[in-house]
């Protein structure tokens, strides 16, 4: 068995061996300029597959999010319905006057970056608010309705500050000092109602979430 690779290398270099030597130097020319053709035209195929650079990551991320916020648009109505607690369905109405802005803002920026306002799906947003819809399902007619509210609404906000920091740094990066200023805007929003939302939680709303449990301690004690 350890011969038979040998073997097939000897007679392959034999047959390439007659075929050059066939070969006349015409077709021998012929031969070179077609792998001298072929190779030049995957020469030039791989620079544009690598060619995307960090201003496409920019557009991409802000097509994400283009898509993102007019989506969370759409979802706070119904959070804001079944919120209870008149503090976090205020925080909730005021951050969905914001997210209605920040769309402008973002339509703003593809205006200076010179291309159309469009979106893209983002498979990220679309899980985190579907998950929030579901814990509606699960909490929305239980004490921690609010505290379930809370609990997606963070996850939304903390995903907007993670994709909005990079998206500035980027913009940073690039010398796009304006952009960077309308991201930077936005940024401080989401984090702003992510903030808010902390100091519901903990101020009242987990204590008022935890009624129940309290009360089945108490009985275990
Ligand atoms: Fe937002
Ligand atoms: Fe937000």
């Amino acid at each position: 068995m350890a011969t038979q690779p040998k073997s097939n290398a000897r007679k392959s270099a034999r047959s390439e061996g007659r075929a050059s030597a066939k070969a006349s130097p015409e077709q021998r020319g012929k031969r070179a300029q077609n792998v001298a053709r072929k190779s030049a035209s995957t020469a030039a195929q791989r620079p544009k597959a690598t060619q995307k650079s960090l201003s496409d990551l920019l557009e991409h991320g802000l097509k994400d999010m283009y898509y993102a916020e007019k989506k969370i648009y759409r979802a706070l109505p119904k959070m804001i319905r079944k919120a209870d607690h008149p503090e976090l369905k205020r925080a909730l109405e005021e951050h969905r006057a914001e997210t209605e802005g920040q769309i402008q803002s973002l339509e703003t920026v593809f205006e200076l970056l010179g291309k159309r306002a469009r979106g893209e799906k983002c498979e990220a947003i679309d899980g985190i608010l579907e998950e929030g819809e579901s814990l509606l399902e699960d909490f929305g007619d239980s004490v921690a309705s609010d505290a379930a509210i809370i609990f997606s609404c963070q996850a939304v906000e903390h995903y907007e500050i993670t994709r909005y920091g990079s998206l500035r740094a980027f913009a940073e990066e690039l010398g796009l000092e304006e952009i960077r200023d309308h991201i930077d805007a936005i940024l401080a929003q989401e984090k702003a109602a992510d903030g808010k939302l902390n100091e519901l939680a903990e101020g009242s709303i987990n204590d008022a979430a935890s009624e129940y449990d309290t009360e089945e301690e108490s009985a275990l004690a």
